[in-house]
């Protein structure tokens, strides 16, 4: 306890320690957002103060199969600040002690219900990674789970927290757009096949390969349907058409494997409100746009368009007058005629935002929507998007009960 003075009051400021353990965070995830600029982060800054006189500070304990990864991750990242990071590869031992009241996993989705059930057991919070499962029975149950063993849980829906997305939310607030149109979405970037001298792949093989629990419409559907609830409004029915379009790739030793999944896919939405939402996702495509994935909102008063940071917008007053004429070079510079929302706050790291929200929610039982239930959406939206592609056909997205 330390005394903190300020120019009215002497208080005590009470550091609280809340002890998490992030399992499966030696891959890329897990090392960059969760432990470096989230976790790692937040200690680094003298913790989450909630108010004059209470801090809550994360005291983490790295848990995995492989105690050489686990020791050079916690030797590379340990500091003055975090002191030597613990590790361990006994989770059940680590489980069992209640020093630490979060479970944390990020990592793969197909190793997740065992953990999540493991920790359910051992009384912990609960977050995690998206996708939690592959399958909404299985999300589901997962969700259930938590609920009836009465604890607190979360999936991470960081994109909610993109700079840009919560200036266009800001744009939205204010009445900007009128009635909402559409909605496009363009998500993408070239990932190497890993076959080239200098260009290694820069995603797992994993992702990759169905029965690993690969594919884009399972990764990245988790993320449209919470944005577009969030933003748009509940998605009603999807339409989507997946492709192989590089059916063979470069593993992680070099050794070429098959793709028997997805690496692109052609979504397209409508929303209660009746909004159209399109969305394109790929990891075969090369970027000629403003951010690696943009979107672009209509409306009948005004437009915008997002990049992770960044939100620009155009009003009605605001809009030039475009004529179709192949014949000459455009008159009109169509980047003109566009405002930047500007910065008016810190924008955190989206994953460190979210986590600073379950922390609270855990410590001093602050509200958290983004629960299991909610990701559970994102993982049958994804399973309808595989049925649409399969069947070639629209479908109804069901309330999930
Ligand atoms: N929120 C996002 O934007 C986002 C982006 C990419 C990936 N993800 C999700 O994050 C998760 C991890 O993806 P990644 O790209 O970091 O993959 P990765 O392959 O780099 O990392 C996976 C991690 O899980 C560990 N692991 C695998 N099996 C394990 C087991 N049996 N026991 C303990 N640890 C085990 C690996 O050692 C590694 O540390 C996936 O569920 C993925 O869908 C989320």
């Amino acid at each position: 306890m330390t005394a903190n003075v300020n120019s009215k009051h002497l208080t005590l400021m009470t550091t609280q320690r809340i002890g998490i353990i992030l399992n499966g965070v030696t891959g890329r995830m897990g090392t960059n957002q969760h432990l470096v600029r989230s976790i790692l982060a937040i200690i680094r800054q003298g913790g989450i103060r909630v108010s004059d006189d209470l801090t809550l500070m994360p005291d983490p304990i790295l848990t995995g199969r492989n105690a050489s990864k686990l020791a050079a991750l916690a030797a590379k990242h340990s500091c003055e600040k975090t002191g030597p990071l613990k590790t361990s590869t006994d989770l059940p031992v680590v489980l069992a002690d209640s020093a630490y009241p979060i479970f944390f996993d990020a990592s793969g989705t197909l190793q997740r219900a065992r953990f999540v059930e493991m920790a359910v057991q051992a009384g912990k919070a609960i977050y995690c990674e998206k996708p939690t499962a592959v399958e909404t029975r299985e999300a589901l149950r997962l969700a259930d789970l938590c609920e009836k063993a009465g604890v607190k849980n979360g999936a991470v829906q960081d994109k909610l927290w993109l700079p840009g997305l919560r200036k266009l939310a800001l744009l939205q607030s204010q009445g900007f757009f009128g009635r909402i149109l559409s909605v496009r979405g363009e998500f993408g970037y070239w990932v190497f096949t890993g076959e080239h001298e200098g260009q290694p792949a820069q995603r797992p093989s994993w992702n990759y390969r169905k029965a690993d629990g690969g594919g884009i419409i399972v990764d990245m559907l988790c993320h449209w349907r919470y944005v577009i609830d969030n933003l748009f409004g509940e998605v009603k029915s999807v339409s989507c058409l997946g492709a192989t379009h590089i059916p063979e790739r470069r593993d992680e030793k070099g050794v070429p494997y098959d793709c028997d999944t997805d690496d692109a896919c052609y979504a397209t939405f409508e929303t209660e409100r009746g909004i159209v939402c399109q969305f394109n996702s790929s990891w075969t495509v090369r970027v000629r746009r403003d951010d690696l994935f943009t979107m672009q909102v209509d409306g009948t008063h005004g437009s915008a368009i997002v990049g992770l940071r960044k939100c620009w917008f155009q009003s009605l007053a605001g809009t030039p007058k475009p004529v179709w004429n192949p014949d000459v070079d455009s008159p009109i510079n169509h980047y003109d005629h566009w405002q930047e929302v500007p910065d008016t706050a810190d924008y955190d790291n989206a994953f460190k935002v979210q986590w600073e929200l379950f922390i609270k929610h855990v410590a001093l039982d602050t509200p958290f929507r983004w629960n299991l239930r909610e990701g559970a959406k994102g993982v049958q939206l994804a399973e309808l998007g595989l049925q649409s592609w399969a069947e070639r056909r629209w479908l109804e997205v069901p309330a999930l009960v």
